[in-house]
């Protein structure tokens, strides 16, 4: 595309109604936020499933590790290598059952360095048709075969493993739990097929860490079972920090160490970052029932209240609740209105979810107050009325 170009590019993104703007908002509780102008809004369209990023040992963890430099100066191999991201990954390693981990300063660049330094040309990667788009693009800079299977069909995945010639490795890639409709992956007959085809399972529990399993360590533990080769992560989500990691055996680590190019080029998160990722995982260890606890009863009670209102959602073991609408208006129309009356949801479109299927999506968090979510059933049904 030319750069002369851009501006009717523009104009087709606003005639489809497709033009996006950032809104800002100052979080004064993980549930709480105020814009600008001074209005408040209950918020369930945040990723902070545990309210860790108001976590009050958490904020001062941060704030205690700023005075070692509110940067980190440099990438880790270089002069960024500040003491609380290898703790970090030491305690993510444990927290996961593997023998190590990496930081990456961001879920989607875990993701991008994952599947950049381990497949190449010869390996395939069947990736499910719903994974993440870091993920998907992942597949894309990694120059292996990349066969798409439809949404968690394990039939037509092993079907595609069977029938794709394969000269070096195979790779099995699923998000744990799906962002957009808070399914969770079939973890079980993910890792028989592939210990029948002898495929490297790489998971990836952004969703998953913090919210499912009893003690929130994800995927595996939801299914009482090992079996993942790699556990991709976020900290950015239940850790209330920013920063990914991947869990592996030590050679993959140490692989990922060397050869992973958004490890060794990009200047590491600070240590405040670490930090808060750091407590917040000590804190979901020492007292899972605390955070856990607090966000299924949340989930369970939001649930039953929007049934109460007549309001339908996807089913699901996860504190990811999706209304889908269908046409992108009516989403888009529905969460402005929402958001009038003080209710922060998020609009789901194409291409984040099939045409035909856009949706509200909301997020129930350990922080949210039985108050909170009562006035959010109360607005969504009002604004459902007016959408009829
Ligand atoms: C499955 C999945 N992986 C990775 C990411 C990216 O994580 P981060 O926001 O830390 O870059 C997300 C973010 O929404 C996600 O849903």
């Amino acid at each position: 595309m030319k750069i002369s170009d851009i501006p009717e590019k523009l104009q087709e993104i606003q005639r489809e109604d497709r033009f996006r703007k950032v809104q800002d908002l100052r979080m004064i509780t993980a549930s709480l936020g105020r814009d600008r102008a001074g209005k408040e809004y209950i918020v369930f369209n945040s990723n902070d499933y545990l309210g860790m990023t108001h976590e009050k040992e958490v904020e001062e963890a941060a704030r205690e590790a700023v005075s070692f430099g509110t940067g980190s100066g440099g990438a880790r191999l270089t002069s960024g290598a500040v003491f609380e991201l290898s703790d970090l990954e030491k305690e993510l390693a444990s927290f996961k059952h593997k023998e190590d981990a990496v930081v990456f300063n961001t879920g989607y660049m875990t993701n991008l360095g994952v599947l950049y330094a381990l497949a190449g040309p010869g390996d395939v990667i069947f990736s499910d048709a719903l994974n993440h788009a870091s993920i998907v693009d992942g597949c894309r800079i990694s120059r292996a075969a990349v066969k798409v299977y439809p949404h968690s069909r394990m039939d037509a995945l092993e079907k595609l493993l069977k029938e794709t010639p394969v000269t070096g490795q195979r790779f099995i890639v699923t998000d744990g739990v799906f962002s957009m409709d808070g399914d969770v992956a079939d973890l079980p007959s993910l890792v028989k097929l592939k210990e029948q085809y002898d495929a490297c399972l790489i998971v990836d529990d952004a969703h998953a860490t913090g919210v499912i399993g009893e003690t929130g360590r994800g995927t595996a533990e939801y299914y009482h079972m090992e079996g993942i080769d790699i556990q991709v992560g976020t900290l950015s989500k239940s850790l209330g920090s920013v920063g990914g990691f991947a869990a592996a055996c030590r050679p993959v680590t140490d692989y990922l160490r060397n050869c992973s190019r958004p490890f060794i080029f990009s200047t590491s998160i600070p240590a405040s970052a670490g930090a808060a990722a750091l407590t917040a995982l000590r804190l979901l260890e020492r007292n899972p029932e605390k955070y856990m606890g607090a966000l299924r009863r949340n989930t369970k009670y939001m649930k039953e209240k929007l049934r109460e209102a007549g309001i339908s959602f996807l089913p699901g073991d996860t504190s990811i609740i999706p209304i889908v609408m269908g046409r992108e208006e009516a989403a888009m129309e529905y969460a402005a209105r929402c958001r009038e009356r003080g209710i922060l949801l998020s609009a789901i479109r194409p291409p984040s979810v099939p045409a035909g299927t856009s949706r509200i999506r909301l997020t129930v968090t350990a922080a949210h107050t039985r108050e909170q979510l009562d006035r959010a059933v109360e607005v969504m049904a009002e604004c459902l009325a007016d959408n009829a």
